[in-house]
């Protein structure tokens, strides 16, 4: 049977042998009592990595992102962030439904950064007629915007603004460890000048489930009551948290490798068919069509073998990833060069 080459995300690895041995002899306890000490291993480990004080293991990088914003605001509050954030674009508007705040956006370039004048600007304070600017959030890779690496210096900068208008920042760093390997630069560097950061164990690194957030040792605590008040307080999550403990410690690094393969399915399209594509920094390759539309690709890609995620009619997104090697993006391109000359 010929394999099914999933490009659509990078969430669709399956765990392997040996985080399965890993998650089958973790040592566990109840967690919402604080006695899971893998879960407990976990958070330490991502505090440190992160180079922040503390860590909370919440279920996906959605419920990260939303006990953030419980955590660092008021109800009524007003946060500033991108217009194709993932907060902003695909968290079912939990910021305005659960979190209570009021979002600004700021247009993204098309480097997922944010014009620093535009930021500086955007900053409201407590009056009588006006609600506080209390965050800031970035993201770093950035989803959208085709997983393109933030420079430290800009995240400083845009950080640096915020905090001088007295509000925090939040870094969704959902795929910060692909940041780590474009930029050749550690994670906690990377979220140094942000008093947060979140990741996902669930991407790149190839974890079932899992996200960690970070930060101060207090707002850790107010977020552990957030993450209980969204059913987020989990029971026996060594099981889980052993998964990303072996996940920092062996997929971090091969992430080289993902983006590697990225560059080469870029390249390799471009050559094929009437496809325009980003020059992928880190793990995803955005295809813009010239010729056709998303609505016949996608599916005749799928039916050749080669799956993809529609973004929009004229633009397909795939993903490079753990489950995916070198051989296979070959073979991806045979297919979808197939399908290019039926086309
Ligand atoms: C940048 C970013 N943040 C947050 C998330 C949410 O993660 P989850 O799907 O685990 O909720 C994603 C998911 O793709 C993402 O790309």
């Amino acid at each position: 049977m010929t394999k099914t080459i999933d490009l659509r995300s990078d969430t669709v690895t399956r765990p392997g042998a040996a985080m399965r041995q890993a998650m089958a002899t973790a040592e566990v306890g109840d967690d919402v009592f604080g006695d899971d000490p893998t879960v407990n291993r976990l958070e330490r480990t991502a505090a440190e990595l992160l180079g922040k004080e503390a860590a909370v293991f919440v279920a996906s990088g959605t419920m990260a992102n939303l006990v953030a914003l419980m955590s660092h605001t008021r109800p009524g509050d007003e946060i500033v962030l991108g217009d194709h954030s993932h907060i902003f674009v695909y968290e079912v508007a939990g910021a305005a439904r659960i979190a209570n705040v009021m979002t600004h956006t700021l247009r993204n370039r098309e480097d997922g950064s944010l014009n620093l004048d535009e930021v500086a600007g955007s900053f409201r304070q407590r009056g009588l007629h006006t609600p506080a600017t209390s965050l800031l959030c970035l993201e770093n890779t950035h989803n959208r915007c085709g997983g393109t690496a933030l420079p430290v210096d800009e995240v400083d900068a845009l950080a640096g603004v915020a905090h001088q208008h007295g509000a925090r920042v939040h870094l969704d760093g959902a795929r910060i460890f692909n940041a780590q390997v474009a930029l050749e630069t550690p994670a906690a560097t990377i979220a140094k000048s942000c008093d947060t950061v979140s990741f996902c164990l669930s991407k790149g690194l190839g974890c079932p489930v899992g996200s960690l957030l970070c930060g101060p040792a207090d707002f850790v605590m107010e977020a552990r009551r957030n993450r209980k008040i969204l059913g987020g307080g989990m029971r026996q999550a060594g099981v889980l948290a052993a998964a990303g403990l072996y996940a920092l410690a062996h997929n971090v690094g091969r992430l080289a490798e993902d983006h590697a393969n990225a560059r080469k399915l870029a390249e390799g399209l471009r050559s094929i068919g009437p496809f325009r594509t980003n020059q992928p920094d880190t793990n995803i390759v955005m295809v813009d069509l010239t010729g056709g539309t998303a609505s016949t690709w996608a599916p005749a890609l799928a039916e050749a073998g080669v799956l993809a995620t529609t973004m929009s009619e004229t633009r397909l997104r795939m993903v490079a990833n753990l489950d995916v090697n070198a051989g296979d993006i070959d073979e991806a391109l045979k297919r979808v060069a197939r399908v290019a000359d039926r086309a």
